[in-house]
């Protein structure tokens, strides 16, 4: 807030109270000389500070004039706001990044009415026609190919190709950006093209969205995408046999395993990536926090953490995903392992982010309603237990021509079990997740 010309209409000086129940909403003043709103004590404990410092405001990515009505759908408790959320009035409520500490705390916000500003990309959006709009399963069918070609091209040292993996790893971000749990249900629902492949992509979506939750900057998510995408480039043809072998490994696979960490970071080299970031996450992404991982076998604080955060990536991705000898676990037996293996293999921390970010009916589950319905999980909602579905199957067990989008929080439709995808049953995920008007 370099002027106060930025602070006109709707971020005029105010000092607004409103008492709901025993919170205490809004209580905030405009101090010019520090350039920020000051939070007073009261509506800090409501949104999660603890600091009570004043706090800058970044306006330069919304739009000052249109504002979207927020609902519970989009609003969850203990994660940070994406963006700063206003009342009717346009009066600022909470900040970008800030948190809404319960239940209890959502209830009164949306009882005042929540709104928040349209963003510069979702303007551009809005300019594109809708039968224009990308859509997140063919924007990530569409990187296979790339993938292919970048492969290639790494190994060969062409001119140029670590900037084509940046500008893939870019483009990932931007889809995450529009679509994150369409990007999670792609990962556990589409399971076409070679294991190597498809793998690069879901472990880079993966990182992304939680790199995102952790706060990394874009440029230091670039990084960690970019290294998801190539973290195996010495082993893909492995990989690929290894997904369809039923025998164990043997001497030779085991070394070519034991070495690929050091043999990617050697061949993103040769072929003239300079990040040390993307490099060194690529060299320590097998470490384990016991030591026992490889190549160097390092121990704890010694690991970087977006090398954590991209082995957690991949031990998620490699489970969700069906092999020769075993069907694709669901992601609540594999969160389960992970919960398991905190604190002996992987980051205690890191992995708790995981499992909560992920919630207990990530996108892309297969849930059975109350109602007999079966249905795929669309959307985390707005609590762990109630995201919103698309149910696909009748309680009969007759295809829906068209699924049918049911919110879980509603006694009628909520989730009974999990359960398992039905052999053979094809799918198509732009129709659950409303980008296409076609028949299932
Ligand atoms: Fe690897």
């Amino acid at each position: 807030m370099e002027s106060g010309r930025r602070i006109s209409d709707p971020f005029k000086p105010f000092a607004a109270e409103a008492h709901h129940g025993d919170v205490k909403i809004s209580n905030r003043r405009w101090f010019p000389e520090k350039g920020a709103f000051i939070l007073p004590a009261a509506m800090s404990d409501l949104i999660g500070s603890r600091s009570g410092l004043p706090r800058k405001i970044n306006y330069s990515s919304y739009s000052p004039a249109i504002m979207i009505k927020l609902d519970a759908d989009v609003l969850r408790v203990n994660a940070k706001l994406p963006w700063p959320v206003f009342d009717a009035a346009g009066r600022l409520l909470l900040n970008e990044g800030e948190i809404i500490p319960s239940e209890h705390a959502l209830q009164i916000l949306l009882e005042r009415g929540l709104y928040r500003q349209q963003t510069a990309e979702e303007l551009r959006q809005q300019a594109i026609k809708p039968e224009d709009r990308p859509v997140p399963f063919d924007t990530i069918n569409e990187y296979i190919p790339r993938l292919q070609q970048i492969n290639v091209g790494l190994k060969q040292a062409r001119d140029g190709i670590a900037e084509r993996v940046g500008k893939l790893a870019r483009e990932i971000q931007q889809l995450c950006e529009l679509d994150s749990d369409a990007a999670l249900g792609a990962i556990h629902l589409g399971q076409d093209f070679a294991y190597s492949h498809r793998h690069q992509v879901h472990t880079a979506i993966l990182c992304e969205i939680f790199g995102r939750t952790l706060g990394y900057s874009p440029g230091r998510r670039e990084s960690l995408v970019a290294a998801s995408l190539t973290a195996n480039i010495a082993m893909l043809e492995l990989q690929d046999k290894l997904h369809t072998q039923k025998e164990p490994l043997n001497e030779d696979q085991l070394r070519e395993i034991r070495e690929h960490p050091c043999n990617s970071e050697k061949i993103l080299s040769a072929a003239g990536v300079t990040d040390l970031l993307w490099l060194q996450i690529v060299r320590q992404h097998h470490e384990r926090i016991d030591g026992t991982g490889y190549c160097e076998g390092l121990l704890g604080d010694v690991i970087i953490e977006e090398a954590k955060l991209l082995a957690l990536a991949d031990i998620y991705s490699a489970m969700v995903s069906p092999r020769a000898y075993r069907s694709e676990m669901q992601a609540k037996e594999v969160l389960r392992e992970m919960f398991l293996a905190r604190s002996k293999i992987v980051d205690e921390r890191l992995c708790m982010v995981f499992i909560k970010e992920m919630g207990i009916y990530p996108p892309g589950s297969f849930v059975r309603l109350v109602n007999g319905e079966v249905a795929v999980v669309i959307r985390r909602g707005k609590d762990a237990t109630s995201p919103l579905v698309s149910s696909v199957l009748s309680p009969r067990g007759g295809l829906y021509i068209k699924p049918l989008r049911r919110d879980t929080s509603r006694k009628e439709y909520a989730i009974k079990e999990f359960c398992a995808m039905e052999k053979g049953l094809k799918l198509n995920l732009s129709v659950i997740w409303g980008y296409s008007e076609l028949a299932l």
